[in-house]
């Protein structure tokens, strides 16, 4: 399992950087482009050298945990899944490239791919020393445009990226990131009631052109939950000091929602379930809220049922199951 707070290297990489930014001048910047982006903007609003490195420290270290805790999850499923090239559409600040390199030692290319000039500078800028990113490549330029240049790669991975992308072409970026995916597409996007119909809305359009869910679906059938429940997950991540001040922040951890799904050419056999909420565990009985292929149920496992409780009660939201 990889951890999901950043690499030392990675870690070591933007406090170099840090040196004579102003943590309150950061923490401004970084409020606006948060902002900015719960007005439904989008990373436009990242403009500058001080603003990629505001938005590296807000935000990188939670999106880096959605993407491995996916990543994760699929490794889970598939631990002899071992891609060699990446390509990351959307990649921002390169951080499912990092969270990519850490999951599979197998990878000997990087592809990145991204409209923004100030955070593509900073993906490069971070990368460079790395002993981790070999081969960078850069395609610059909007996706649809962009993608026509790239190779395919084993592994394509979109985070937090489609909901930049207007309704009207989603569904023909999600066809080329399909056709680029040699092995395996994950979309990971924010743990919102949007987020998740961007994301079931892609997994259906592609199950229509031939992928198969890997996870977090036990299937490939229509998502039984029904609005206003939506499927999406959550990862505990850690709070450096830098990533507190910018977000004027007291605890030393947060939350970060996320909704995914990872798509593959060929069937691969799944767990029967996966747990959709934290499950209640009482000295009676577990109750946990699981999706199978025969659709939605709420499990009671009781605590007669030694065995199955003794397993049940370690069950976390996220986990698969083998009941
Ligand atoms: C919210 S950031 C996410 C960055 C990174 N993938 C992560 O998870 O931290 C979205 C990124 O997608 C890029 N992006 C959005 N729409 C794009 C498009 N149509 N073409 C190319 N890049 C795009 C933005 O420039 C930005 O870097």
């Amino acid at each position: 399992m990889t951890p999901p707070d950043l690499p030392a290297e990675l870690r070591a990489a933007l406090d170099a950087r840090l040196q004579g930014l102003s943590r309150s001048d950061a923490a401004e910047r970084a409020a606006l482009i948060s902002r900015n982006y719960r007005d439904g903007g989008n990373s436009g609003a990242i403009a500058s050298e001080e603003d990629a490195l505001a938005y590296a420290l807000a935000r990188m270290p939670a999106t880096y945990a959605a993407v491995t805790a996916s990543l994760n999850a699929l490794c889970e499923l598939r631990p002899d899944f071992a891609p060699k090239s990446l390509l990351d559409v959307g990649a921002g600040p390169a951080t499912a490239s990092w969270a990519a390199a850490e999951t599979f030692a197998s990878l000997r290319s990087f592809a990145l791919l991204d409209a923004n000039s100030a955070l593509r500078a900073l993906a490069l800028d971070l990368g460079r020393d790395s002993t981790r990113l070999k081969q960078i490549t850069y395609h610059r330029g909007e996706a649809r445009a962009a993608l026509a240049d790239a190779a395919p790669a084993d592994l394509v991975v979109a985070s937090y990226m489609i909901g930049e992308v207007g309704d009207a072409e989603r569904s023909a970026l999600a066809e080329q990131l399909w056709a680029k995916a040699r092995d395996t597409l994950l979309i990971v996007e924010p743990g919102t009631p949007a987020g998740y119909r961007r994301v079931i809305a892609l997994r259906a359009q592609l199950i229509a052109s031939g992928a198969h869910v890997a996870v977090p679906c036990p299937h490939d059938g229509a998502c039984p939950l029904q609005a206003p429940d939506w499927c999406h997950f959550t990862q505990r991540l850690p709070r450096l000091r830098a990533h507190m001040q910018v977000k004027g922040a007291e605890l030393p951890f947060e939350d970060e929602k996320f909704s995914y799904v990872a798509l593959t050419r060929t069937p691969v056999a799944r767990h029967p379930a996966r747990v959709l909420a934290q499950p209640i565990v009482s000295k009676v009985e577990v109750t946990a809220k699981l999706c199978s292929a025969e659709g939605l149920r709420i499990a009671k496992v009781p605590h007669r049922d030694k065995t199955t409780y003794a397993r049940a009660r370690r069950w976390r939201w996220g986990d698969a199951t083998m009941d």
